[in-house]
């Protein structure tokens, strides 16, 4: 980590902004991006790189300070621990102890948007788990995100490319939005796909618990093993209850009316009549395009100089799980 002037506490979310003096941050298609981004991370520094979930901003795993990069970048707490993403599978009983079921899961799943949680071997970095007995590792089917991590030939951590408790980028101009002048490079591959991040699942020797809902839904995890009940809980130590918020207060609401002048809606299903801005989610009423949308929308709303945005609720089936998740997070302020 680089020294904090005198008299500042040498912490990554001390509140106060690091010395980020003469840094600019280059955004390149991914065609020139891959070899310039493969050069930045064997160098230690950190890139934001697409990935099929959302824009992640990524650095060598097993350099710590390469990886306290991130945490300053982005002011993010040392207490929230960062997902490993690896170039191959063979890499998993390098930095974890699959068990059978693991192993199981990651054939299924991998390159995808599943993160499992496994106890960790002793090459993973101390600041990347926080000190913890697992890690959460995963690989990402972005074809770019792919090319770099196997050119560079060793793990990526990366979280998702935002400051911390702000919402998650899906393009290089949400990470730009979030990030200019505190990283070197974003590269840019358009719209992630899945637009939500990965679902994280803790792997117990013969069940699963979810800890964070996403693309791989409740469902797909079913056919592997029993899954713990976790409804209502906080499981991952980066998911309390504000995550993902806009700076406007969010409320969520069935058939929702216009209260102002001022009032913006994120929709689901209603027209919007009245509203001062209105984004809507997908209009077949498709849930996988509406988790893709959601954050750019999101953005868009608290852009906009409302005074309150109503989220109309998505149905809880598939993918709309883990729409409703952020929502509600997004509303708990
Ligand atoms: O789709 C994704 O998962 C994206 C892309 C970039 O891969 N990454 C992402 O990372 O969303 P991040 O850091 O924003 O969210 C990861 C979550 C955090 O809430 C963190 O606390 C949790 O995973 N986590 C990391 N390591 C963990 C561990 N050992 N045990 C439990 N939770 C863990
Ligand atoms: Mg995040």
């Amino acid at each position: 980590m680089r020294d904090a002037p005198a008299g500042l506490p040498r912490k990554a979310n001390s509140g106060r902004s690091c010395d980020f003096t003469g840094l600019k941050t280059r955004v390149c298609q991914a065609k020139d991006g891959i070899a310039e981004a493969v050069s930045l991370l064997s160098a230690g520094e950190p890139v934001a790189l697409p990935t099929e979930t959302v824009y992640g901003l990524a650095a060598d795993a097993l350099s710590p300070v390469a990886c306290a990069k991130i945490f300053e970048a982005k002011e993010r707490p040392l207490s929230d621990p960062l997902i490993v993403h690896l170039p191959d599978n063979a890499w998993l009983a390098r930095i974890a102890t699959p068990t059978p079921l693991a192993l199981a899961l990651a054939d299924a799943f991998w390159p995808g948007p599943l993160t499992l949680v496994l106890p960790r071997t002793d090459i993973v970095p101390d600041i990347v788990t926080d000190g913890r007995e697992t890690v959460a590792v995963r690989r990402s089917a972005h074809p770019v995100f792919q090319e770099i991590v196997e050119t560079l030939g060793r793990p990526l951590a990366a979280p998702s490319g935002n400051r911390f408790g702000r919402i998650s980028p899906t393009t290089a101009d949400h990470v730009l939005a979030e990030l200019d002048g505190r990283i070197p490079l974003v590269v840019d591959a358009g719209p992630c796909a899945h637009g939500i991040e990965s679902t994280i699942v803790e792997v117990l020797d013969d069940r699963l618990r979810i800890l964070r809902q996403g693309p791989v839904t409740a469902d797909d995890l079913k056919a592997f093993a029993p899954l713990d009940d976790t409804r209502g809980t906080t499981a991952v130590p980066g998911g309390m209850k504000s995550h993902y918020a806009p700076r406007t207060r969010l409320v969520i609401q069935e058939n929702p009316r216009p209260s102002s002048e001022n009032h913006g809606l994120l929709a689901w299903q209603a027209s919007g009549e009245g509203f001062a801005h209105v984004e809507h989610l997908s209009a077949t009423g498709d849930l996988r395009e509406a988790a893709a949308a959601l954050y750019g929308a999101m953005r868009r709303l608290d852009a906009a100089g409302l005074e309150l945005i109503t989220a109309e609720p998505v149905p809880e089936s598939g993918i709309g799980a883990a729409i409703m998740d952020r929502l509600r997070k997004a509303s708990a302020r």
